[in-house]
């Protein structure tokens, strides 16, 4: 089950006014022939996907599942967060799966790394680096790092097969150090790049490590895909989602405001992010995406929301069924005044949170709220989730008239940081 539930958006939006912009900016995208077409590859991946690749993603999950305790990730941005955002999403954040699986890579934190590092050094760890450049600063440190002490840990030959690389099918100077010494490597297409690569070896990877059925996945996307292809705005949730939020900022609105009931799902709404802002956030233009995990965040972002300025709507993905769920006992002496809850599920006042937040933020806080609507999440909704908000946020920076697929604006901290540490060069 997937709805986009527009009831409570308190606005009639007539999708027909988008209709011929809709149906051209949708051929562009199925051609490959809008700004940035060369980075259209992931459209039809869920079909095009390398199948011998995938199925040596499988084998290697299963061997790391089977050889070694940990698996440290080590990536930034799009080379990290789908592959964190699904399986936080699916595990959960106390998984007791036997790989434990840790995030390095994206962070110059002395602490965190230092900490890690530390709490490596007992442990039978194997390495997935990810970077479609090869050249990124904080993964290439933490890579350096890990390397180090993998060969110290196994040996310079045992740790090879420790150790997985993912990155360009030819360039980058990881592929040189995969080639020269014999890493086992996985590709991330020339023509996918790395916000949009959660459904290739980039997220598969690592997601297949940690237990999570990639096929399924694979399959969702391939539903996604399928239906959401279609330039018909009358009938394209997808589309309608991105109109949506195209006639919200044309209306005075600043910053969409994922929302989730989950705190697993906390790195989806990370992954939201990155995928929005560096797609949309150029030119002066483009919501801002922020994220939020109620009821947590009612206890501090809630009151902006209902009572602050009105610069944002919310879009809330509400999976109906949890993974996991428990019953709130009866007290004999109910001194916290909790019984009229006993023997209720903790979903069940979840969602009752959901529903009277909805109310309160739409009919007295006059803030939009999109509902996505799930049945549960797994890695077949997922799989479907990734490729729809994919599919919508190409759509919608092509009503901005903006190329989803560059950023530059990220290189200028680089060179600034570059120069600062001395680099040749800069
Ligand atoms: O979406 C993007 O392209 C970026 O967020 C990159 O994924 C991120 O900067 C990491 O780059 P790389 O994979 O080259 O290390």
């Amino acid at each position: 089950m997937f709805v986009l539930n527009t009831n409570n958006i308190l606005e009639k939006v007539d999708f027909k006014e988008y209709r011929a912009e809709v149906k051209k900016i949708n051929g562009m995208i199925n051609d490959r022939s809008g700004l940035g077409g060369d980075y259209l590859g992931w459209t039809t991946w869920p079909k095009d996907y390398d199948k011998k690749e995938f199925a040596e993603i499988k084998k290697w999950a299963s061997y790391v599942r089977e050889n070694y305790e940990v698996l440290v990730v080590a990536g930034i941005g799009g080379s990290y967060l789908g592959a964190r955002a699904a399986i936080e999403a699916i595990k959960g954040l106390k998984s007791d799966d036997k790989l434990e699986i840790i995030f390095m890579g994206q962070t110059l934190s002395p602490n965190y790394v230092a900490q890690i590092l530390r709490y490596l050094k007992d442990k039978k760890f194997a390495i997935n680096v990810i970077s479609k450049s090869g050249t990124t600063t904080e993964t290439a440190i933490a890579f350096r790092f890990l390397e180090k002490m993998a060969e110290k840990k196994y040996g310079a030959k045992e740790a090879k097969n420790a150790i997985f690389v993912t990155t360009d099918k030819e360039k980058g100077a990881l592929k040189q150090m995969a080639n020269t010494k014999g890493y086992i490597t996985f590709t991330l297409p020339g023509n996918i790049g790395g916000r949009y690569s959660v459904l290739t070896a980039v997220g598969l990877f690592p997601i297949a490590c940690a237990n999570i059925d990639i096929d399924k996945m694979m399959s969702g996307a391939y539903d996604a895909m399928m239906e959401f292809n279609n330039g018909d705005i009358m009938t394209n949730q997808c589309y309608q989602y991105a109109v949506l939020r195209d006639y919200f900022y044309r209306h005075g609105k600043k910053a969409e405001m994922f929302v989730t009931y989950e705190l697993q799902y906390q790195q989806l709404g990370e992954w939201l992010k990155q995928l929005f802002g560096e797609s949309e956030g150029k030119e002066g233009l483009g919501l801002l995406p922020d994220s939020a995990t109620f009821s947590t965040d009612l206890h501090s972002l809630g009151q902006f929301i209902q009572e602050g300025s009105k610069i944002l709507f919310e879009t809330i993905i509400f999976p109906k069924t949890p993974t996991y769920d428990v019953e709130i006992p009866y007290d004999e002496e109910n001194l916290d005044g909790l019984n009229y809850l006993a023997g209720k599920t903790l979903s069940y006042v979840n969602e009752k949170a959901y529903l009277g937040t909805l109310e309160a933020h739409t009919s007295d806080g006059k803030v939009p709220n999109i509902v996505i609507e799930l049945g549960k999440l797994n890695a077949y909704t997922l799989g479907y989730l990734f490729y729809f908000f994919m599919r919508a946020c190409a759509m919608s920076a092509y009503l901005l008239h903006i190329n989803p697929f560059n950023q530059p604006g990220v290189e200028i901290y680089k060179k600034n940081m570059f120069h600062l540490l001395g680099k040749k060069g800069y």
